[in-house]
């Protein structure tokens, strides 16, 4: 986390440096000046309450406002000096120095706010960034009216938004990303009408964005994403004319993007996503030529790619119009757009052949989850270019097989690239390196290809296969494999998830091959970089969803939720899934929601440390070392309804029936049951009554410790 360059270049702000390093300049000159004591027993409160010691640049015991304190330099040019104060010595004639800045930045400080900052009332700047500070933002904040620029993110402060906040009317820069307010943006942010930045996101605000918030007409930027945002998306927000860097995405947004934002055409950042409702078209970006990123994935957007003139974007280097409708073909202009480095074009419904020529700047290009079929060009297998083109209708013989990385002919739509189906289980460590033995006999295999941007990997055996998307934004080094050497709580694996996956859009696991029938899916996470302590960097937060066969099974999942907020500890999850055509899809996809930058810039999306597939009734022939136990993960059931445990019952001393006749089909039976927890979905309480014949009493069995048990059908 580096916000804070990016915060003080306005040239307001360089002005008042300017000012402020003349007025620092002249007294040097006066040895005399001398801080008010008030701000020093103040100052001196503060640090001792949060058991800080001044850095050895400064002067804490003696006059603050002396060494490093009165260089206006030292402040921005020395990250060494933290905590810093910046003190001004022109007052009374140049007696009188008061302290205009104070950085506590990413000390990890435990503590709340005190109330003693109310007497350093001639802060101009408050950056109390990355520590773990509690409790509310106190009203008091609001009385210190020469602040410009404020930053409280990545901390744990909890509550509302005091409205007193709308009396910093000189406010410039206001950060309170990444905190766990509750409650509305406050109206009051109205009157910071000077306002050209405003980080919000991950802050944990819900509700809709206060029309008020159309008088800030010098916004710049706007970071809300990740927050409960709800509503459409405000008309106003086109009107505010100035906006370079505007971020959305990750909110419970309704579309359609309003029309309105055609006018933001000095947007050199744009993310807009994870949209639910109306459908929006493309026509909105056709002016926004200054745009360097446009991110619109997962928008809902429906047009053709052709509605808009690329060829204008001269700056523009990366587009990510990613799962949303797009038809059309892949238009040449696109490709040979000579900036773009990065293009996301999956998950839509492009069709045609792929041009014959692209920029020799491109060194990504997602196609994935297209119709697009024909040869393939000269360039896909240009060095340097990743390029994923799986699932479409690309037709793939020994000819062209090894063209690309092998294993993309198992991975087209309706071409198996087997003759018969031999496979009931594979199991993979994501991310290891070397086979592993898990505790349920599995045999985890290895998972290490780098996969980065748009990649894919099929094994040599085509019995499974992975495939990745998606770049971290705002890293040049973002990490789609990550490692621990921890030792891991909850489970007999712990070497399994000292490696895992990690894909900032979307990463695919397939099997291949597989029979057809009924198979426990078995996958398993644990939190490894997000630490379950009092700092800064626990304050992240992963949240993705999953979706096995196309069907979602969990929105909006949270490794750290499953395990109380523990970090290094194993969460598993059990599905049961049916195979039909000799394929198993498990999708792990962010939708935009978690933190974008703990610990470092571009770090969030899924990750997964190990998965394993196996059929109830393959009996493993064929398939040496991946049998699982099916008789594992028995335990665990919640007791939810009444009528539920009923159910089960029933269907236990049922099983017990029949037993002798048909085996096989209990076994699956019994998996389905037990693989209820954690995933109330499976019956739904009209199924279960539908199939007790609404627990009539002929269907009473008997009546057992939680209630009667009655007799069900399952349809
Ligand atoms: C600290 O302040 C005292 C005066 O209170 C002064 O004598 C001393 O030189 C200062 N030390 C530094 C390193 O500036
Ligand atoms: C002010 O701080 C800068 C950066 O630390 C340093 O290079 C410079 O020498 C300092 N100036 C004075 C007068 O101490
Ligand atoms: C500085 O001047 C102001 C009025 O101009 C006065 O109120 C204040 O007490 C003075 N401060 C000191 C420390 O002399
Ligand atoms: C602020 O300073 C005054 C003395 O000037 C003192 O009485 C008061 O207690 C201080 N307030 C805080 C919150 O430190
Ligand atoms: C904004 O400021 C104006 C006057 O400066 C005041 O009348 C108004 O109440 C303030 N609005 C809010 C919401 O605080
Ligand atoms: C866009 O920025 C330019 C300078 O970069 C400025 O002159 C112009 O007024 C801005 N346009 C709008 C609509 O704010
Ligand atoms: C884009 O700019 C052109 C020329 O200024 C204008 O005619 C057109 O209406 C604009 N398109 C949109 C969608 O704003
Ligand atoms: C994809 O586009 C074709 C026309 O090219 C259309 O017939 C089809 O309905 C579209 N499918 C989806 C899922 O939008
Ligand atoms: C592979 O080769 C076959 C036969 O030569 C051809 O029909 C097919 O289009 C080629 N596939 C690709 C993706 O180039
Ligand atoms: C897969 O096959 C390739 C080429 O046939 C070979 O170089 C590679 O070592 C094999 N990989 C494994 C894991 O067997
Ligand atoms: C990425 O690079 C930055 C700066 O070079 C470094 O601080 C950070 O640790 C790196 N992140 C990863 C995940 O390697």
């Amino acid at each position: 986390m580096r916000r804070r360059h990016e915060l003080l270049v306005s040239p307001s702000c360089c002005l008042i440096g300017l000012v402020l390093l003349l007025l620092a300049l002249s007294a040097r000159a006066q040895r005399q000046a001398q801080t008010g004591p008030s701000e020093v027993a103040a100052l001196n409160t503060i640090f001792s309450r949060w058991g800080l010691r001044a850095s050895t640049a400064w002067n804490i015991s003696g006059e603050p406002c002396s060494g490093a304190a009165i260089n206006e330099t030292a402040m921005d040019s020395d990250n060494e000096f933290n905590p810093a104060i910046n003190c001004v010595c022109s007052y009374n004639i140049s007696t009188v120095c008061h302290i205009t800045r104070l950085r506590v930045y990413a000390l990890d400080v435990v503590g709340q706010i005190p109330a003693e900052l109310l007497n350093l009332t001639y802060l101009t700047v408050l950056d109390l960034s990355q520590n773990y500070l509690t409790g509310s933002l106190p009203a008091f904040l609001g009385k210190l009216t020469r602040l410009q620029y404020l930053s409280l993110s990545i901390n744990a402060l909890t509550g509302v938004l005091p409205s007193e906040l709308g009396n910093l009317k000189n406010l410039i820069s206001l950060g309170v990303s990444t905190n766990k307010f509750v409650g509305p943006l406050p109206e009051v942010v109205e009157n910071l009408t000077k306002l050209e930045q405003l980080y919000i996101d991950s802050c944990g605000l819900s509700g809709e964005l206060p029309s008020s918030f159309s008088k800030l007409k010098n916004l710049k930027s706007l970071w809300a994403s990740d927050n409960g945002f709800t509503g459409k998306i405000p008309d106003y927000i086109g009107s505010l004319s100035n906006l370079q860097d505007l971020r959305l995405h990750g909110n419970n947004f309704d579309g359609p993007i309003p029309a309105s934002f055609s006018n933001l055409i000095n947007l050199t950042n744009l993310r807009i996503g994870d949209l639910t409702g109306e459908l929006s078209s493309l026509a909105f970006v056709v002016n926004m030529t200054s745009l360097y990123t446009l991110d619109l994935r997962n928008s809902r957007i429906s047009d053709n790619l052709a509605s808009v003139d690329f060829s204008k974007f001269v700056n523009l280097n990366y587009l990510d119009l990613s799962f949303n409708s797009i038809t059309g073909k892949v238009t040449p202009n696109l490709l040979n757009l000579n900036p773009l480095e990065f293009l996301f074009l999956g998950s839509n419904n492009l069709s045609g052949i792929l041009p014959d020529m692209i920029s020799p700047s491109l060194t990504t290009i997602d196609l994935s989850y297209n119709m697009l079929s024909g040869r393939y060009p000269s360039w896909v297998n240009m060095n340097n270019l990743h390029v994923n083109l799986v699932w479409n209708n690309f037709g793939i013989d020994n000819s062209n097989n090894s063209i690309l990385p092998s294993g993309l002919n198992c991975l087209q739509r309706d071409t198996p690239c087997f003759d018969s189906p031999s496979y009931s289980s594979f199991a993979v460590d994501s991310g290891g390196s070397r086979p592993i033995r898990g505790s349920d006999n599995s045999i985890y295999e290895p998972d290490d290809a780098s996969l980065p941007v748009a990649s894919y990997y099929v094994t040599n055996s085509t019995r499974w296969g992975v495939s990745n998307i998606g770049r971290f934004m705002d890293s040049s080094n973002g990490s789609y494999i990550i490692y621990t050497s921890r030792r891991f709580t909850n489970t007999l694996d712990s070497e399994l998830f000292q490696t895992a996956r990690m894909s900032p859009s979307s990463l695919r696991y397939y099997g291949i091959g597989l029979k057809n029938g009924m198979y426990s899916v078995v996958l398993q996470f644990a939190e490894i970089f997000f630490p379950d302590d009092q700092t800064w960097k626990s304050m992240g937060k992963r949240i993705f969803n999953i979706y096995i066969q196309g069907d979602l099974k969990e929105t909006d999942f949270d490794i750290k939720k499953q395990t109380n907020g523990k970090s290094y500890t194993a969460v598993q999850r059990q599905y049961t899934v049916e195979v039909t055509n000799n394929f198993i899809d498990i999708h792990l996809f962010w939708a935009g929601k978690g933190t974008c930058c703990i610990p470092d810039q571009g770090f969030y999306g899924p990750s997964i440390s190990a998965l394993s597939v196996s059929s109830y009734d393959g009996n493993g022939e064929g398939d040496p070392g991946s049998q699982r136990n099916s008789t594992t993960s028995r335990t665990g059931l919640v007791v939810g309804v009444v009528v539920c445990v009923a159910i089960l019952g029933f269907l236990a001393l049922a099983g017990a029936f029949v037993w002798r006749q048909k085996r096989r089909r209990l076994e699956v039976e019994m998996e389905e049951l037990f693989s209820i927890v954690g995933r109330p979905n499976v019956f739904s309480y009209g199924e279960i009554k539908s199939a007790a014949d609404s627990f009539s009493d002929s269907n009473i069995l008997g009546r057992g410790g939680y209630g009667p048990v009655y007799k069900a059908r399952q349809t």
